[in-house]
């Protein structure tokens, strides 16, 4: 027999950055940060859980390529998810499982991205917060999202907040242990749903730099990583979480910008530095910081991940229509400098 479960995760954008970490292993943050999940028809991953007596070893296929699993963090996903799974009966199929009998069982998981991997957007955040999740669904496990949010956590960081949908913010708590790393949601999907984001997608190439080994450098390096995590987040979050609350979108845009750009700082701060964005990112920037001077307030909020493509959230639909308008015109579309625009229809979930 085989048992299977499926599941959907959508992947996340960080208005408040996550740079560093102050357990390697358990991948614990230096500071909170906060992001915004998008809508699953856009940027998610599938997965699909299977479980049986026929297999001989756990294995995985992303996008229907076999994948390693020597690595850490899968296991340690895996390892957590087992430690919780209970009873599982299928009548119909005839299936009796005792929560004893998941040490031995192996599984196989196939997992897709919506969205092409090599577009530079790849996130491992939907991906594991996909993995724990169907594996939590096939194992019967029972327990809260704060929970899985800090077993995704052992996958890869931003993936404890994907577990949420709407604004999500991973605390990095106290304890050595991590039991109290985890995401809270702020507020749902429903609560600022006027939000348009469009992902301007600059560069289709993987990233040189990935963010585990970019994000150890500036630990290691950069001192305004310290003054960052230690002086400017915690007063951000307070403003970013109040900005959420009350749909302030002028406080949200600046604080957002303010972000990012200080993370792209600590990137050029870190010893060798670590360029994430290209001038094409730096035309982008501008043409937003022109907009939104001209208009007195912001209309539009730009921030960058470990790479150059631009994701842009406006104020209302309106907006995004003359965003993209503008975006067109500055790079026309035989300007191989943009690769393409993605567009989230209802960007949140
Ligand atoms: C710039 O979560 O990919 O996107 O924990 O090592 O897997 P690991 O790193 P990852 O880092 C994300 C960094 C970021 C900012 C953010 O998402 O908060």
């Amino acid at each position: 027999w085989v048992l299977m479960a499926t599941g959907r995760s959508p992947t996340n954008i960080a208005v408040i950055k996550y740079w560093g970490k102050r357990d390697e292993a358990l991948i614990l943050p230096v500071n909170d940060s906060i992001s915004v999940t998008l809508d699953p028809d856009h940027l998610s991953a599938t997965t699909t859980v299977a479980a049986s007596p026929a297999f001989p070893s756990d294995r995985m296929w992303l996008n229907g390529k076999e994948i390693e699993l020597t690595g850490g963090r899968f296991q340690s996903c895996l390892r957590e998810i087992r430690k919780r799974a209970r009873d599982v009966e299928d009548k119909k199929k005839g299936i009796k499982i005792k929560k004893e009998d998941w040490e031995k069982l192996h599984v196989h998981i196939a997992s897709y991205n919506n969205f092409p991997t090599a577009a530079g957007l790849a996130s491992s955040a939907a991906g594991f917060a996909c993995l724990v999740f169907t594996l939590g669904k096939l194992m019967n496990v029972n327990e809260d999202y704060g929970e899985l949010s800090s077993i995704a956590r052992q996958g890869s960081g931003s993936a404890c907040r994907s577990i949420y949908g709407g604004f999500v913010k991973w605390c990095m708590g106290k304890n050595d242990n991590g039991s109290d790393s985890m995401a809270v949601q702020v507020v749902d999907e429903s609560h600022w749903d006027e939000l348009v984001i469009i992902i301007a997608v600059v560069s289709s190439k993987q990233k040189e730099t990935s963010s585990t080994s970019g994000m150890r450098d500036s630990v290691e390096t950069s001192p305004l990583l310290q003054y960052r995590a230690q002086t400017v987040v915690p007063g951000r979050i307070l403003k970013m979480e109040e900005a959420i609350k009350n749909r302030d979108f002028e406080s949200f845009a600046r604080l957002t910008c303010a972000d990012s750009n200080q993370f792209h700082a600590v990137c050029l701060d870190t010893s060798p530095p670590i360029f994430y964005m290209n001038d094409t990112s730096h035309r982008i920037i501008s043409l937003v910081e022109k907009w939104n001077h001209a208009e007195g307030t912001p209309q539009v909020a730009y921030t960058f991940d470990a790479g150059p493509n631009a994701v842009l959230i406006a104020r209302n639909r309106k907006t995004a229509t003359l965003l993209l308008q503008r975006l067109l015109y500055c790079f026309p579309p035989q300007d191989n400098d943009l690769d393409s625009y993605m567009l989230g229809d209802k960007s949140i979930l």
